[in-house]
């Protein structure tokens, strides 16, 4: 019903059809869009499509929150319609033309994006288009299930289109917490000192007048996968809550500081492990994307408050987050990236930081991103944000990748999104190393013993003894042969990342 969704009657004088709107982006647009992992539009992707199925000659730039679905990031590679994209992606088909060079691509911390787009420095937002589940009586926007970068993208733009979809509830009304900060040099303090607290709007306020079309969409997101954790994954969950429980204890770390989880099995592994564990009862979670897990945590009555920038979850658990959307309501706050990634927030408030990486290397440099060095497989997402600013950063990978044919842990990554000065533990499900009191050697040698697969201790230890006798120095290393390791797995296979499950 229109008049429900779209409170403002001037709004309504401006629906029309998805193709009419879609003539307002032009070839070289920038296309600013709502979305971080859920949340983007769905009907002027297709549109752009079918245009260039017609033989129409154009391309845009496309600026996300983060990943989209395949609704936008999948068809729109496909298409061949994408100049640059940036930031963070996890789709197959942009993946692959990003790694042929054909997309051009910039992987970006995303708590700084949104200033920067306001800065300019991303060029004019030509067109932002955005999904909201509804529009207020005085012409504000109410976003679905995800924040991101939505408010800077509408305070920056020239032109909006708006995608009001019916398969989100205009009840999400109330969920979302809209504060922009004041940029340099007026910043003030983000006024957030406990996980849960609001200090925004519950709407993004824009402009009417700059809204050039407004359509109504059914279409929902296509939902998340999970699928249950794994041996591995479980293992290094375990380990990880252990060592937390460790210090408590030791009264080294105080009891219910706020969690970040981030994307991947382990990551997921380690919420699930909050369930019947007695010694996490008030959760509070600070974190960019929330999943299924914080619903079943809530409903467990474990969760003080849960803050993050989306909400993924599977078709099973929007199910029931709608059914029950305002007892939900009480818990989760979803806020724009730049807050919910906030360096400053994260430091104060001392998240407990948990992010994984595809490998590590023997001194704790960590790489997310580039499989083999070169291949780009989603990129840092808010891993940086939360890992350099958190009271305590984890860094967990499965000792081996790809059947066991790639040891994680490597003499020296083959490219750094982390360094040993951001990442204080390093848990595989063989072992884990708090690289916090120990020098570089020390890190070595632990890491080697402990996080490293035993089929290759060996080669590791040979590489780092040789090492230490041939170059010294405070974190030996042999430059020529360091990344020669990774060369013969090149030979074993194509390492080429595929699938990629992983949203942020
Ligand atoms: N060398 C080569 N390939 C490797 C590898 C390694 N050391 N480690 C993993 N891979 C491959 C896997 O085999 C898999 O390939 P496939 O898709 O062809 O099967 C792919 O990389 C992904 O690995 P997988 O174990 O399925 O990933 P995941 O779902 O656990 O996600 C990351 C891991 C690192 C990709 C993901 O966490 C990520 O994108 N992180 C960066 C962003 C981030 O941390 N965001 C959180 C911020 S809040």
């Amino acid at each position: 019903m229109p008049e429900q969704r779209v409170r403002y009657a001037p709004l309504r004088e401006k629906i029309t059809t998805p193709a009419e709107a879609a003539r307002h982006i032009a070839h070289g647009c920038n296309l600013f869009i709502s979305g971080f992992t859920a949340g983007y539009p769905k009907l002027i992707p297709a549109e752009l499509v079918k245009r260039a199925e017609a033989g129409e000659k154009f391309k845009i730039n496309l600026f996300a929150g983060a990943s989209t679905g395949d609704a936008v990031d999948g068809v729109l590679a496909r298409a061949g319609l994408v100049n640059w994209r940036r930031p963070y992606m996890s789709d197959r088909s942009m993946r692959e033309a990003i790694n042929r060079g054909e997309i051009l691509f910039k992987d970006d911390h995303l708590s700084g994006l949104s200033a920067a787009v306001r800065a300019g420095e991303w060029g004019p937002v030509h067109m932002a288009v955005v999904e909201a589940a509804a529009v207020t009586e005085e012409g504000h926007l109410i976003p679905t299930l995800s924040v991101g970068n939505t408010p800077s993208y509408l305070a920056k733009a020239e032109k909006m289109i708006l995608e009001i979809c019916d398969a989100d509830p205009p009840e999400l009304e109330g969920i979302h917490d809209i504060y922009m900060p004041e940029d340099p040099p007026f910043r003030m303090p983000i006024p957030i000192y406990r996980a849960g607290d609001r200090i925004g709007k519950p709407y993004i306020a824009l402009d009417p007048d700059k809204v050039v079309a407004v359509v109504y969409s059914q279409q929902a997101d296509t939902c998340a996968f999970f699928s249950e954790p794994e041996e591995v994954a479980l293992l290094i969950a375990e380990q990880l809550l252990d060592f937390v429980r460790h210090e408590v204890r030791r009264g080294r770390l105080p009891k219910g500081l706020p969690w970040q989880s981030g994307v991947g099995d382990v990551a997921n592994a380690v919420l699930a492990g909050f369930m019947d564990d007695g010694f996490f009862s008030e959760l509070s979670i600070y974190s960019e994307v929330l999943q299924d897990t914080v619903l079943d945590l809530i409903d467990l009555g474990k969760v003080r408050a849960a803050s993050g920038a989306a909400l993924t979850l599977s078709e099973r658990a929007r199910d029931r987050f709608f059914r029950e959307l305002n007892r939900y309501k009480e818990k989760i706050v979803l806020r724009p990236v730049e807050i919910s990634n906030a360096p400053e927030v994260i430091a104060r408030l001392g998240v407990l930081a948990v992010n994984t990486a595809l490998e590590v290397d023997i001194y704790g440099q960590v790489n997310s991103t580039h499989v083999m060095g070169s291949q780009m497989m989603n990129g840092i997402g808010g891993s940086g944000d939360f890992e350099r600013n958190g009271a305590l950063s984890f860094m967990v990978t499965p000792s081996v990748a790809k059947g066991g044919a790639i040891s994680s842990i490597v003499p020296m990554v083959s490219h750094v999104d982390h360094s040993e000065h951001s990442v204080d533990v390093i848990i595989t499900e063989q072992g884990l190393v708090d690289t916090r009191p120990l020098t570089p050697r020390q890190v070595a040698e632990a890491m080697i013993n402990n996080c490293a697969h035993p089929d290759y201790r060996e080669m590791l230890l040979d590489y780092y003894q040789r090492a230490r006798r041939e170059a010294g120095g405070h974190e030996p290393h042999l430059l020529g042969e360091a990344l020669s390791f990774h060369q013969r797995y090149l030979a074993t296979g194509d390492m080429r990342p595929g699938r990629g499950r992983a949203q942020a």
